[in-house]
């Protein structure tokens, strides 16, 4: 590939979107450590500002209180150049609209999936989980994936992770995305 192909593609930031257990935070991280980029993690946006874990956020302030945080970290992704960081954002930060314009507008925004007996397995205890703290998970997990289907399906890309390690998940995205 010619010097000036590979500098377009890698001119873009990487937005990992997908559902809790999806494997946005490893994926993200491992891709970040390859590319030589910045991770940056919404949630993690969320708490460094607020000073709080995302549990405790919940827990006193309620939903409503997250999704502004959120938005916010959303807003503050178009604040990095282009071709500087990889990010993962929280499972519904797809939930508004101005979120998700916002996601496109910060970069290039992959999807990623995996069964729903691998999320299971992956979110374990649902210990920083607080909307699966639930009697019945399994319910609210197949609610929550119809509300946001719709959305999820907004995205440049899509990568099922299920079966696969990190490093094959990010083999297959830097080849499809020609990031070399
Ligand atoms: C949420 C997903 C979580 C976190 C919060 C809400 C959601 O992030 O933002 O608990 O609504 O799906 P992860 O997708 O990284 O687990």
């Amino acid at each position: 590939m010619s010097k000036d192909k590979r500098d377009k593609k890698n001119e873009y930031n990487i937005i990992l979107t997908g559902f809790m257990g999806t494997g946005k935070t490893a994926v993200g991280t491992e891709l970040a450590l390859r590319l030589e980029r910045k991770f940056v993690d919404t949630d993690h946006i969320i708490e460094i500002e607020t000073g709080m874990s995302i549990r405790e956020i919940f827990e006193k302030y309620g939903e409503e209180y997250f999704r502004e945080r959120e938005s916010e970290a959303a807003a503050k992704l178009l604040t990095y150049p282009q071709g500087e960081i990889i990010a993962a954002t929280g499972g519904g930060i797809i939930l508004r609209k101005e979120n998700r314009l916002l996601l496109r507008k910060a970069g290039m925004v992959i999807l990623l999936t995996a069964s729903l007996p691998e999320i299971l397995n992956r979110i374990g205890g649902c210990a920083g989980r607080p909307l699966l703290d639930q009697e019945h998970p399994l319910k609210k997990i197949s609610a929550m994936q119809k509300e946001r289907e719709p959305y999820y399906r907004e995205h440049n890309y899509c990568f099922d992770t299920t079966g696969k390690t990190v490093n094959r998940v990010c083999d297959e995205i830097i080849e499809k995305l020609e990031l070399y």
